[in-house]
């Protein structure tokens, strides 16, 4: 019979307890090599040996992390090497060595954990500074992309440069983004020159270029302050919205900031709450949610709130 000659050579890989002590240990999760040696109770030579001839046949990964390199099983073998390893790695799991291998892999991951709880613990008071120099201001909020769902076509009506669109378009199918500005469009069309699920359109937010029910979302960020007759806009944006579509305003809380209208062009001095509720009502839309936005500690301009509200089904 012709036999694969590939098998003997897995064969001789696995062939070897302390190799196989390894293997079981890195199929569990990923582990360096002064873990392992802490596992196994090898010298380090030999524990990077026996890594490399596993390495070398295909059996293990491994991934540089500053001066250390972490170990890991290959995640997918192909089906004999999978039958193969599996006869061996019963074997060596019922041996008393590998309930030995399993008890100390136990305790060196403890470790690792109380090193970063030893962190942690040390950090508390520098961490939101540290975070912030890190991965960012914002890095509270980039989990929250996560509920956007990947089916929506949501609309950024006033879209300006395009930041929120470019933001949220690689979680959703399209983003349906408009303004009434040629030069903002303009801008919004360089920023979102790489993604191809943003369309951008010309247009008047009061006669929306975009078709009943289109839209699953539409958000207005820091948009109706410079709307003339904004339960107009709110009508328009329900009859974009799909059935059970949400709309989602973020604007400012009513200020006294009159200089505003002079510097900016603002039209409306922010909004309170019982006004939104109002005209929210009246445009078709149900379920109205209003939260204060807690204030950024960098921010100078007015308080700020996010509304919601469904279209009625
Ligand atoms: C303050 S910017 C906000 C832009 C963007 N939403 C943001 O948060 O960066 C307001 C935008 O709304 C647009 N806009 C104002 N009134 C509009 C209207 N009636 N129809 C369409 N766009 C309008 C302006 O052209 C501008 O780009």
């Amino acid at each position: 019979m012709l036999v694969e000659p590939r098998v003997f050579e897995r064969m001789t890989v696995l062939g070897d307890s302390a190799r196989s002590r390894l293997l079981m240990l890195l199929e569990e999760g990923e582990f360096t090599v002064s873990e392992l040696v802490a596992v196994l109770q090898l010298p380090q030579s030999t524990v990077s040996r026996h890594l490399k001839v596993l390495a070398d046949g295909g059996w293990v990964l491994s991934r540089a992390d500053g001066p250390s390199r972490h170990y890991r099983m290959t995640p997918v073998l192909d089906a004999t090497a999978r039958r193969l390893w599996g006869l061996v790695r019963n074997e060596v799991r019922q041996g008393a060595i590998g309930e030995e291998d399993a008890e100390r892999a136990k305790a060196v991951l403890a470790l690792r954990r109380d090193r970063s709880r030893e962190f942690f613990a040390t950090a508390a008071g520098r961490w939101d500074t540290l975070r912030d120099e890190l991965f960012g201001a914002e890095a509270e909020v980039l989990p929250l992309f996560g509920l956007l769902d990947s089916e929506w076509t949501v609309g950024d009506l006033g879209a300006g440069t395009g930041q929120l669109a470019a933001a949220i378009a690689p979680f959703v199918a399209k983003v349906v983004a408009v303004d009434a500005s040629a030069e903002m469009l303009a801008a919004a069309k360089s920023r979102v020159a790489d993604l191809c699920n943003v369309d951008l359109r010309h247009g008047e937010l009061e006669r929306l270029p975009v078709a009943d029910g289109e839209l699953d979302v539409a958000m207005l960020l820091l948009v109706l302050h410079y709307i003339v007759d904004p339960p107009s806009v709110l009508a328009e944006a329900c009859r974009a919205l799909c059935p059970g579509g949400r709309l989602v305003i973020v604007d400012m809380r009513a200020h006294t900031r009159d200089a505003y209208r002079e510097e900016m062009g603002h039209l409306w001095p922010g909004f309170t709450e019982t006004q939104l509720e109002e005209w929210m009502r009246s445009a078709g839309l149900e379920q109205f949610r209003y939260r204060p936005l807690p204030p950024r500690p960098d921010a100078e301009g007015p308080l700020m709130f996010l509304a919601t509200a469904r279209r009625c089904v």
